[in-house]
């Protein structure tokens, strides 16, 4: 099947049991299930959930079963977004082409729906019908890849950039935490999803170092070079920060943007079949949204 029909059949799917979710409409509790959906059914790329159920398909899992599974991680990062919006982090007013979710209803219920969709990404994979090793081992790797060690801790020292000059290293460090650690669980969990082997493990952890990497810089680049309408969210947003752009520049950044891209697809090469990642990963680094 060709690149661009497997990734509308992916995103199509998830967003399908995405919108299945959180919309009962009667709990007296509707307020935060609202505002829950307005976030998470505003039209990311869910590049999470396709590597999910891509890297589920090349261990030779059937995808459709892993669905569930990848919608956790999109909800997880949907939690993410909106916290990283709020006036005490970013302090953002677009996000996915809409506004930001404090903007519409609040920072107190923006806490809120940020907390039930990560609590509920866990409650989505107990809940997926999986094995239960499969499960057992989304939940770890989820887990680690989002929190202290993982993507909140990146979160963190990516806020401490904003007073303190960060090393070239020290900023490396940040993009691999807050942005890589999820691009890295999203590639496991589908391996884990697909009952993958050893060694297709180390390869897709290999592969999503590079793309997590990858993936971040381009996010810079975007900031400074981006349209606001296309990516949905504010340009010279980062001004303040310490970010691939601010410390190597655009031109070196393009250059690592590159490197990056060509060590991810030459880590698939314990695959077979890899054109989809082939030509996703290609896509990603000249992304414009
Ligand atoms: C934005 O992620 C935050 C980063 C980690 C750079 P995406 O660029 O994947 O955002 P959506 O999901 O498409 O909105
Ligand atoms: C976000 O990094 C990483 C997250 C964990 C959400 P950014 O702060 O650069 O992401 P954008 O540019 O707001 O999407
Ligand atoms: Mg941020
Ligand atoms: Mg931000
Ligand atoms: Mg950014």
């Amino acid at each position: 099947m060709a690149y661009p029909e497997r990734l509308k059949n992916y995103c199509e799917a998830v967003e399908a049991y995405l919108n299945s979710c959180f919309a009962e409409e009667t709990l007296p509790q509707t307020a935060l299930l609202q505002s829950m959906r307005y976030s998470l059914l505003a039209g990311g790329k869910r590049l999470r959930p396709a590597l999910v159920l891509e890297f589920c398909r090349l261990c030779g899992g059937d995808w459709e079963k892993a669905i569930p599974i990848a919608a956790s991680i999109e909800m997880l990062h949907t939690y993410s977004l909106i916290h990283d919006d709020l006036p005490c982090m970013d302090n953002d007013d677009y996000r996915r082409g809409r506004l930001t979710n404090h903007k519409v209803y609040g920072e107190a219920v923006a806490i809120l729906a940020g907390d039930a969709l990560l609590t509920e990404a866990f409650s989505t994979i107990a809940a997926s019908g999986a094995d239960p090793e499969v499960i057992s081992a989304c939940v770890g790797i989820l887990a680690s890849a989002a929190g202290a060690y993982g993507m909140v801790g990146g979160q963190i020292l990516d806020m401490e950039g904003e007073t303190r000059t960060l090393s070239a290293e020290e900023v490396q460090n940040v993009h691999r935490l807050k942005t890589g650690c999820l691009i890295s669980a999203a590639c496991r969990m589908g391996v884990a999803a697909g009952k993958g082997s050893a060694e297709q493990l180390a390869a897709a952890e290999r592969y999503a170092g590079s793309l997590g990497l990858a993936f971040q810089i381009r996010d810079d680049m975007l900031d400074v070079l981006g349209d606001e309408k296309a990516l949905g969210k504010a340009v010279h947003a980062d001004e303040n920060k310490q970010t691939f752009v601010t410390v190597y520049g655009l031109e070196e950044s393009a250059k690592r943007l590159a490197e990056e891209t060509k060590t991810a697809i030459e880590a698939l090469s314990a695959f077979s079949d890899t054109d989809f990642l082939v030509r996703l990963t290609e896509a990603l680094a000249t992304r414009n949204t």
